[in-house]
């Protein structure tokens, strides 16, 4: 009997679930949004994820239900859950990567380490949290948010008026979430996935780069320093040799993996939510390095996340075959890497003279080591259509040329 799995949402975490899916002979199904979506090959329907029939239809269908995203309601899921559909993440968890204000009270609750946070319904709240915390908060919408939409650095409350008079025209009301404007020294991710019956595994904690607020940058495992302050600004240089020069000037070529004791509390802050929130499959975990080596987590995601796509090229088990086993509640896989470095970069935007294929006569031929990853979707700036993973064994030669061959599909 074929084992079947249905994702909920069709973008590129479905669609980078389809392989892993083949190779373990595994039915994978997608419920999409439209029609032609990054996941349209394992489509088997197109409908709408808020809608309880056309979901409950789809769930009939498969063994497991997971999600492509985290967007879909409580009491749709909750129903699911009601007739005895496997849910995985179950909403319990869920509800914390649905809304952020749940998720920084819950992990308070915990006694997990966050940023200063309060929930603020008026301009007024904002101000005294602003004038409380140096002068400044970032604040952010609780639901919906995504690539940086829905968060905003503001130094007086009036520069959020417009988020406060949306939520007072929204039936459900609510806060914004206002937070200390962390001083961090860079920002990290910790990945995890969690069976059911309760087993972990963890990969190495990994190096983000958030630019407005888009990931564009990822290095598995997170070197030993943080980034001389002005390394990444020659990410998106176009030349080998200007990067080439760029990481040897700031002794990447040097760098080792991050401490032993930085791993440790990485993975146990990942273990600690993942067991804490109850969540199953895979947990992407956002930390802030502050500048005092604290680790405060930023929000988390309940399904495989940018920040691991090396794991396809780097690790022995991707987060999406890791994510598929742990949501069938099978044996987890080993998460050792091939080589000592990883690097993903993310290919936002994409060519605006034609799709990202146009360019593979030179960037494939330029750069043979480079894995490309094209999701299918129409170039549109800011757009994460694809990435690229390099792996080796030194850091400085393993970022020229991720960052070389992303260039040629800018
Ligand atoms: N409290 C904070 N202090 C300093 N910087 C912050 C803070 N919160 C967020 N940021 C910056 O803004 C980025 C986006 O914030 P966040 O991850 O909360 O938003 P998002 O739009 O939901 O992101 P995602 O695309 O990961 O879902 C962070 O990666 C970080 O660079
Ligand atoms: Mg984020």
């Amino acid at each position: 009997m074929t084992l079947k799995v249905g994702v909920i949402g069709g973008g590129q975490l479905a669609r980078m679930m389809i392989p892993a899916a083949i190779n373990l002979g595994l039915d994978i199904r997608v419920l999409a949004e439209t029609e032609g979506m990054s996941a349209a090959l394992a489509a088997s329907e197109v409908g709408d994820y808020r809608d309880l029939d056309t979901v409950l239809a789809f769930a009939e269908t498969v063994d497991v239900v997971t999600f492509d995203h985290e967007h879909v309601p409580q009491p749709v899921l909750r129903a699911l859950v009601e007739r005895g559909v496997e849910v995985h993440p179950g909403p319990d968890a869920l509800q914390y990567a649905q809304d952020k204000i749940d998720m920084r009270a819950r992990l308070t609750e915990l006694g997990l380490p966050v940023p200063a946070w309060a929930a603020v319904e008026t301009e007024d709240e904002l101000q005294q949290f602003i004038d409380a915390h140096g002068g400044a908060a970032v604040v952010k919408t609780a639901r919906g948010g995504y690539d940086g939409k829905g968060v905003r650095v503001v130094r007086a409350a009036h520069e959020a008026t417009d988020w406060f008079t949306a939520l007072a025209e929204d039936a459900r009301g609510g806060a914004l979430l206002a937070e200390e404007l962390v001083d961090f020294s860079r920002e990290l991710a910790q990945l995890v996935a969690r069976r059911p019956s309760g087993d972990i595994a963890a990969w190495p904690v990994v190096e983000t780069l958030q630019r407005d607020g888009v990931c564009v940058e990822v290095i598995a495992p997170a070197p030993a320093s943080a980034p001389a302050a002005d390394e990444h600004t020659d990410a998106g240089a176009s030349t080998v040799e200007a990067n080439g020069t760029a990481a040897a000037r700031h002794g990447r070529h040097l760098a080792s993996p991050a401490s032993a004791d930085l791993v440790e509390r990485a993975e146990q802050l990942g273990r600690a939510i993942a067991e804490g929130l109850g969540v199953t499959g895979v947990l992407a975990v956002e930390i802030f390095e502050a500048s005092d080596g604290r680790l405060l987590v930023n929000e988390l995601a309940m399904r495989p996340h940018n920040s691991g796509h090396f794991s396809i090229d780097g690790s022995t088990t991707s987060q999406f075959e890791q994510h598929l086993r742990a949501v069938l509640d099978l044996p987890l896989g080993d998460t050792s890497p091939f080589a000592p470095w990883s690097v993903m970069v993310n290919i936002l935007g994409g060519p605006q003279d034609g799709p990202l294929d146009s360019r593979y006569g030179a960037a494939l031929a330029a750069e043979p080591t480079a894995k490309i990853h094209n999701y299918g979707k129409d170039p549109r700036p800011g757009r994460k259509v694809g990435h690229v993973t390099v792996t080796g064994d030194r850091l400085d030669d393993v970022l020229q040329r991720a960052r070389a061959a992303a260039a040629h599909f800018a």
